[in-house]
């Protein structure tokens, strides 16, 4: 297909930039992007639940829970369900994330899910309005395999997820304006006993649609 490097390279670079707001920009790979710092006690502690990635994600119900130890250790669980189509979060991982001070470079993160453990290496790499987290993530050290997510605080919209994409996509070349999937968050549950006191997360954007459609 590419006659030569140097076509392949230009193909490349051609593909990866944007026009943002008149202007070419480049955008920036997972590998090369700068993270932000992970030690934000004050604004990455607590819930979080995974809304949107690109390419979409394999599993539904994601649920992050984040604290901080001695401040030199982020503690990460997460659970989601174990396909696309499961609404049940029995999938239990737990991360172990020791800081380095001011680092901006990522972490390549070991995530526990019982005896079993998988190396992915994320950055954060926005902060919106303290209600979504951009980031980026691959795993092993295949920086090509890398995937966007977006986390968001309870409080998300459709119309916030969808600003938030567009946002990073004028940066970073894992998201695309417009292409994302959405992470279901709806109705998810914590165990088959659990449907009356489950995870149910419905969003302000779909309380309402809810609202006016019982209405
Ligand atoms: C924590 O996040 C806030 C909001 O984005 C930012 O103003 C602050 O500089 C961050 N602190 C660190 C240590 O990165
Ligand atoms: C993670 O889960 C363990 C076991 O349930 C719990 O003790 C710990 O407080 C949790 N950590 C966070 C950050 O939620
Ligand atoms: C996290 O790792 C540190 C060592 O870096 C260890 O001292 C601490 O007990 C660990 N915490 C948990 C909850 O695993
Ligand atoms: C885009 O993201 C930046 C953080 O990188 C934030 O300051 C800005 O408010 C965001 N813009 C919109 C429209 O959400
Ligand atoms: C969502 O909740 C957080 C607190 O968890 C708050 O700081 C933020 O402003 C809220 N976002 C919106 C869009 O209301
Ligand atoms: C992350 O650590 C694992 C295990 O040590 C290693 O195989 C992998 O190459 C590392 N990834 C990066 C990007 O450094
Ligand atoms: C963040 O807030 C600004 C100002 O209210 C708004 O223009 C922007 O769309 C918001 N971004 C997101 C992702 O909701
Ligand atoms: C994500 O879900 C919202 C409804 O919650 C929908 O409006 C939107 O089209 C979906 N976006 C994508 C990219 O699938």
């Amino acid at each position: 297909m590419c006659k030569s490097v140097m076509i392949c390279l230009a193909l490349v670079a051609s593909i990866s930039m944007v026009l943002v707001q008149g202007q070419t920009q480049t955008q920036q790979t997972c590998a090369q992007a700068t993270s932000l710092d992970f030690n934000n006690q004050t604004y990455f502690s607590g819930q979080w639940f995974e809304v949107a990635r690109n390419p979409a994600a394999s599993v539904a119900c994601i649920t992050l829970n984040v604290g901080f130890w001695q401040n030199t250790n982020m503690l990460v669980n997460v659970s989601h369900s174990s396909s696309s189509t499961s609404l049940l979060a029995d999938v239990h991982e737990s991360a172990n994330i020791t800081l380095v001070a001011g680092s901006t470079a990522g972490y390549n993160v070991s995530i526990v899910k019982g005896n079993q453990q998988e190396h992915v290496f994320i950055k954060l790499l926005q902060f919106v309005n303290n209600t979504y987290l951009t980031g980026c993530r691959y795993t092993g050290s295949d920086a090509s395999t890398s995937a966007g997510f977006i986390l968001a605080r309870s409080n998300y919209t459709a119309e916030g997820v969808k600003i938030a994409n567009t946002n990073a996509s004028a940066y970073y070349s894992n998201f695309q304006a417009s292409t994302y999937g959405n992470v279901t968050q709806l109705n998810c549950y914590a165990s088959s006993a659990g449907q009356t006191g489950p995870l149910t997360l419905i969003s302000g954007f779909l309380a309402l649609a809810l609202l006016l459609i019982k209405a």
